[in-house]
């Protein structure tokens, strides 16, 4: 299956995905998760990325498109992929629809998730995230039972340096102004299915499970 996790910043992409690609086995690619990789690595790319993460921007299309086009072409992406934070602009759809003509494939579906701005705020200043397994939790909606300590790995527990308040209001602004045209787009080619991400972890990933089943 070919898929596409879409949604803005805090909607539950990350959660989503990690519990999509432990069912149906399928590599996550994650351009923010890459992006972070590159930053902690300290290479060329992470240099290049870092300056817009940190103030909420979104990083050039021709760097982001580059190193999608180089990841769908590992062979674990020959079974399928589920791509999350990527395509965020009609650029990067159009490059990535050339790119998978080229590989004779085909989106199945854009599973675009769906919550109220007012949430997001709230959701994505209270994430914590595990600096091990990489597991995500909020202090709220999904708290760890013990403070700070992942309760999957036992590693410590970190707040992503683009959480704070006011990177954050920068985020949802760059990416509520890109969505529509990426929505349009992808409507047109009718591969979209809305999701109520305002819904409990589990009764989202439900209504996610339903329609991944038709693919399989
Ligand atoms: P990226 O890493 O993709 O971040 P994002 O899109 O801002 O999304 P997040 O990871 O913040 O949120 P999420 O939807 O995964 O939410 P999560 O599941 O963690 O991108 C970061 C940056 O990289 C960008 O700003 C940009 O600079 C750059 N970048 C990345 N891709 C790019 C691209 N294609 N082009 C250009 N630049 C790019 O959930 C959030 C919190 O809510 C968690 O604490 C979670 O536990 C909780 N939660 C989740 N679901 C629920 C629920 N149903 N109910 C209650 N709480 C919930
Ligand atoms: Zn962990």
């Amino acid at each position: 299956m070919n898929l596409i996790l879409m949604g803005l910043p805090g909607a539950g992409k990350g959660t989503q995905a990690e519990k999509i690609v432990a069912k149906y086995d399928i590599p996550h690619i994650s351009t923010g998760d890459m992006f972070r990789a590159a930053i902690k690595e300290g290479t060329e790319l992470g240099l290049k990325a870092k300056s817009f993460m940190d103030q909420g921007h979104l990083v050039p299309d021709e760097v982001t498109i580059g190193i999608v086009r180089d990841r769908l072409a590992k062979d674990d992406c020959q079974k399928g992929f589920l791509l999350d934070g990527f395509p965020r602009t009609v650029a990067q759809a159009e490059a990535l629809e050339e790119t998978l003509k080229g590989m004779n494939r085909k989106i199945d579906f854009v599973l675009n998730i769906h919550v109220d701005q007012q949430l997001l705020i709230d959701r994505l200043t209270g994430r914590r995230i595990c600096k091990e397994c990489g597991a995500t939790y909020h202090l709220i909606y999904n708290p760890p039972k013990e403070e700070g300590v992942c309760p999957k790995c036992g590693g410590e527990l970190y707040q992503r340096a683009d959480d704070n308040e006011e990177t954050v209001a920068n985020r949802l602004e760059v990416n509520i102004k890109q969505t529509q045209p990426l929505l349009d787009f992808y409507n047109n080619l009718g591969y979209v299915r809305t999701i109520d991400g305002e819904q409990e972890i589990g009764k989202v990933f439900e209504d996610v499970d339903n329609l991944l089943k038709e693919l399989v």
